[in-house]
């Protein structure tokens, strides 16, 4: 089974709406009609629509990088799943460690999210990982299965296969300490491996398991040739067009 490689660009509280046009702009020159890698850009919400704008016509997807888990009502300061779908939105990240580590996020709202993200035909980018001292700790595993299987309860295996992983060591997160393919490869065996188990060995296949945690151009290709690393979610070198150009040129060459 052959899965499409993604890279996805996460570019946090960075870039008002007219920088965000920019570097759109650039990237649909690049890679607008390149099709061997599927690429989403995740731009602040404020950029949203302009971005949605620049992007047209192209095969760059638009995601967000959060949401609420309810439709609308008396939440102030937050956005919902419809009203990204309006904004032609495809993705959304959740359960990003700052989420879960600045704003409190537990997995119990991670688990809401994403039922409501897949319930307004938004597919999920569902964030695990951890931190250094549970890898000191020999913890690893065991909180990227807690937080996974926390995040999908109650996720159906139609559903399943819309929703996308990524193993984002807490660690290595604009730390430039980038998880050695061997070690990244070790979790991401691990997450297809409880896939499997949760929503049986066809879903789990089709899955996406992104890496994330400092990948840049020199690093990319020896964890995007790991058999079970389907792409990446790249914070610092999206914020730069050739940088992320030449992720996806790597993933595409990693196919
Ligand atoms: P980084 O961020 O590439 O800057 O390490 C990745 C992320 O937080 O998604």
């Amino acid at each position: 089974m052959t899965r499409k490689k993604l890279i996805a660009g996460n570019w946090k509280m960075n870039k008002t709406s007219s920088d965000a046009v920019s570097l759109a702009r650039e990237l649909v020159l690049s890679l607008g009609t390149q099709a061997d890698v599927d690429v989403v850009i995740c731009p602040p919400f404020t950029a949203l629509e302009a971005v949605a704008g620049a992007i047209d016509g192209s095969l760059i997807k638009l995601g967000a990088q959060n949401m609420h888990f309810e439709p609308s009502g008396a939440f102030t300061g937050e956005i919902s799943a419809p009203m990204l779908r309006a904004l032609f939105a495809t993705h959304v990240i959740l359960g990003h460690s700052e989420r879960r580590t600045l704003f409190g996020e537990g997995d119990e709202l991670v688990n809401r999210k994403v039922l409501a993200a897949l319930k307004h035909q938004l597919r999920p980018i569902l964030c695990v990982g951890e931190s250094l001292a549970e890898r000191e700790a020999g913890q690893t595993l065991k909180i990227v299965q807690t937080q996974t299987e926390r995040a999908l309860e109650g996720v159906s295996r139609e559903m399943a296969a819309s929703v996308v992983v990524a193993y984002e060591p807490v660690w290595a997160i604009g730390t430039g300490k980038v998880a050695t393919a061997e070690q990244a490869q070790e979790v991401h065996g691990f997450i297809r491996g409880l896939l499997t188990k949760l929503q049986g060995e066809a879903v789990a296949q089709r899955i996406r398991v992104l890496y994330g945690g400092s990948m840049k151009p020199a690093n990319a290709a020896e964890l995007l040739t790991q058999k079970d690393i389907d792409g990446g979610l790249i914070g610092g070198a999206s914020l730069e067009a050739r940088s992320f150009v030449e992720l996806v040129r790597a993933a595409a060459a990693a196919s």
